[in-house]
Parts: structure tokens; sequence; C-alpha cells
């Protein structure tokens, strides 16, 4: 299969999984960049203005903006989505966009509020959902609420094995409101240049290296892996220098890409019904104990299924138990911009902006939801606390 035809068979796909038209999708090397892409135009478009978004994050969530010379502003997140809140609050005559990201893939019941902020001001909204690949926040016939959707292959996304690749949904509806906008950037997406030979290469050996990290002690692991990527043969998820706000030059995707997509790509229906199950699972077993909160059980195949302690310590103290046990936890998004800014300045980011994100993020634990049944029951048997305080679970391990 040629790039042309791989692009055509993945941008079926995506469409028939999110029922929508494949015209409509554009193929990127990494979702960071089709980002950036719809933010450089925005910026061609409407000049400096602000867009409103949220420090509960990945910092290559952040990059597109300050790459495109526009200005990020940040809300608070609603404890229950740890999602966007309140954008009201931050708007001005200088706001021109508006990110609705999907927080391990919960898509909130005020998405459509957000879109009508959005309507309301006529800003550009645009969809993180990058922990959910090809699930959009759609109005009640069905219909995209958002502008721009962006949706990532990436490492540690909703496809595994994948590692690289996004995929953007441009609805065709901003046509009608921005034509000159539309034909920018889908005339841009179109256009991208292939990535250079070296970063092809890395994303060729990037599973076999990654597979002999992973297998080597903790002790070493972060050496090597920033040597390789100081020797320019091991590409990072995050490279140092996007914590300081820079971002690499926008790529299409490649036939190597396109061709590993295509293998795992049909397997999402399945992955998604696993999730959706071990998410009820946990919704079930985990309500009401005494050693962490759930969010709103939220009946959604999600990426993780975050869960919240107490204090640090309590939240630090269950991880090191459940890694040890081969559980790959997350603690999204710790530091705050994960995995954190060489300057808060840099991104124009004060604490005192996001107060219930600053006062939680350090507690919140990610758990997995793509385990094998006889993988939660262990998981369960860890963590589900029946009546046994956290130092109950610490201990039983020991
Ligand atoms: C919320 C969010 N948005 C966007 C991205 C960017 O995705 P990609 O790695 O495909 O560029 C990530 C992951 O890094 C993310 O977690």
């Amino acid at each position: 299969m040629d790039l042309s035809q791989s692009n055509l068979a993945i941008r079926k796909l995506l469409a028939e999984y999110s029922h929508t038209d494949h015209d409509d999708w554009f193929l990127t090397f990494k979702a960071r960049f089709g980002m950036a892409v719809a933010m450089q135009c925005i910026y061609d478009i409407y000049g400096h203005g602000e867009v409103i978004t949220q420090p509960y994050t990945c910092i290559t969530a952040i990059n597109p903006i300050l790459a495109s010379n526009l200005k990020p502003v940040y809300t608070d997140v609603d404890p229950n989505t740890l999602s966007l809140t309140n954008p009201e609050k931050l708007y001005s005559s200088k706001t021109v966009a508006v990110v609705m990201q999907h927080t391990m893939g919960i898509i909130g019941d005020d998405s459509a509020d957000i879109a009508a902020f959005a309507k309301k001001h006529r800003l550009i909204l645009f969809e993180d959902s990058a922990h959910c690949l090809t699930r959009m926040a759609t109005d009640k016939s069905g219909k995209v609420l958002a502008d721009i959707s962006v949706h990532s292959f990436g490492v540690e996304k909703i496809l595994q094995s994948t590692k690289f690749g996004g995929a953007i949904y441009i609805n065709p509806a901003l046509k009608h409101k921005n034509a000159q906008l539309y034909e920018k950037i889908t005339s841009s997406l179109l256009n991208l240049p292939q990535p250079p030979l070296g970063l092809k290469l890395r994303s060729r050996t990037y599973r076999f290296q990654n597979g002999i990290l992973q297998r080597m002690p903790n002790s070493i692991y972060h050496d090597l892996r920033n040597l390789a990527y100081k020797a320019h043969i091991f590409e990072l998820a995050v490279a140092p220098y996007e914590q300081s706000g820079e971002q690499s030059r926008p790529y299409a995707t490649t036939k190597y890409v396109n061709k590993i997509i295509l293998q795992h790509l049909p397997a999402l229906p399945a992955n998604y019904k696993r999730r959706l199950k071990n998410t009820r699972t946990y919704n079930k077993e985990l309500a009401n104990n005494g050693n962490f909160t759930i969010l709103a059980p939220i009946e959604q195949p999600l990426l993780a299924y975050p869960i919240l302690f107490p204090t640090t310590a309590a939240a630090t103290e269950v991880y090191d138990v459940l890694t040890s046990s081969k559980f790959h936890i997350r603690r999204w998004y710790s530091p705050l911009l994960y995995p954190g800014p060489t300057s808060n300045r840099r991104y124009s980011y004060n604490p005192k902006m996001a107060p219930t994100a600053e006062d939680i993020h350090s507690r919140v634990l990610c758990l997995p939801t793509d385990l094998s049944p006889e993988r939660m029951k262990t998981i369960l048997s860890i963590i589900k606390p029946v009546k046994n305080p956290v130092e109950k679970i610490i201990k039983s391990q020991k």
C-alpha cells in the first residue's frame, strides 16, 4: 500500500468509528503537529490572541499555542472530569479559541455548554480527543460540536502499540463559520512535508529500543534513555526542548507509521469494549471506600481510571505497591503542564489560576483500563479496600 492508499484506509476506519466522513480527517506524524498547524492558521488570520485551555494537561498540548504566537490562558478544572470549567471567566476581546480537553477520555456533560460559549463569542472550538481516539462530543442529533478535533496514536494512548501518528478532524461546518480558516487549515494539513530521515528512522526503531529500555533496572533507565535521546537515536514522548515551549516543525504521517496504525486500528472496537467493561468494574468495586474517591462514575471507555487520595503520601505509597506488582500506573498530570515546564513564565502560567488542579494533581492515580480479567482481579485485590485503611494495603503487600 502506498502512502495515499494507507491514508485513505485509516481515514475510512476513523470515519466509520466516529460516524463522520473520511474526507474530513487529516493525518499527521504526531497529534501535536496537527494542533500546531491549526493554531498557526488561527494566528495567521486573527493575529495575536488568547486561547483558553487548562494546565491539567500534557505540555505538548500547550506548545502548539505558544509556537503559533498565541497566548494560553488557563481555567481551573472540574474535579469530576479533570477538564476545563468556567471558560466564561477568562473571556476577553482577545480570546480567539477554546480547547475542550477530554482528560482520560471523559467526555463531560458540559461539552454542549462549552460549545455554546464558543458559539456565543464566535470562538474556534478545539477538542482535544488525544485520550479518546475517534470519540468526540456531539449534540443530541449526533453532530460533532468542535470545529477542530485532535486525536492521537501516540505513546500511552488508546492504541498501545502504534506510538506515532495523529489524526485531525476538521468539522465541515467550519466552512460556513470561517471559510478562509477552513481553507487554510485543510490545505496546510494536506501539504505537510514528510519528516526528515532521522525522525523516520527513530519511529521505526522506537518499539525495539523502548522494549530494551523497559527491561533495564530503574537506576539506569532514565540515564540510558537520555543518552539515546542525546545521540539522536531515540525519540522521547516529550523532549526536553518541548518543556521550554519549543516545538518541532509539523510533519505528515509516513508510510511506515500508517502501516503500524493499520495493523492495530481494526482492534479499536474491542479495545474500547474492554476499557468500558473495566471502567464499569472500577465504578462498581471502588465506590464508597474510605481510602480514596473516584470521579463521578462515568460510563465511558476511559484511557485510565482516575482515583483521588486524601494526601500525596498515600497516593505515592499505593503507586509504589501497584508498580511493584507490574501495573502501569500514571500520575497524570503531575506536575501540571506535564512533565513540567522549565519556566511557568514562558507558559504564562501562575498556580493561582487553577487552585483545584494545583490541589489535586499530586493526589491522583490513574489505574489502567486495558487489563485482562485476571489482572483486573489482581489490581482490585490490592486496592479494593473494603474497610482497610491505606496502611493495610501497603502492609499486605510487604
Ligand atoms: C491531552 C493531550 N493532548 C495532546 C497530546 C499530543 O499527542 P501526540 O503525542 O500525538 O502529539 C497529548 C500527548 O502527548 C495529550 O496527552
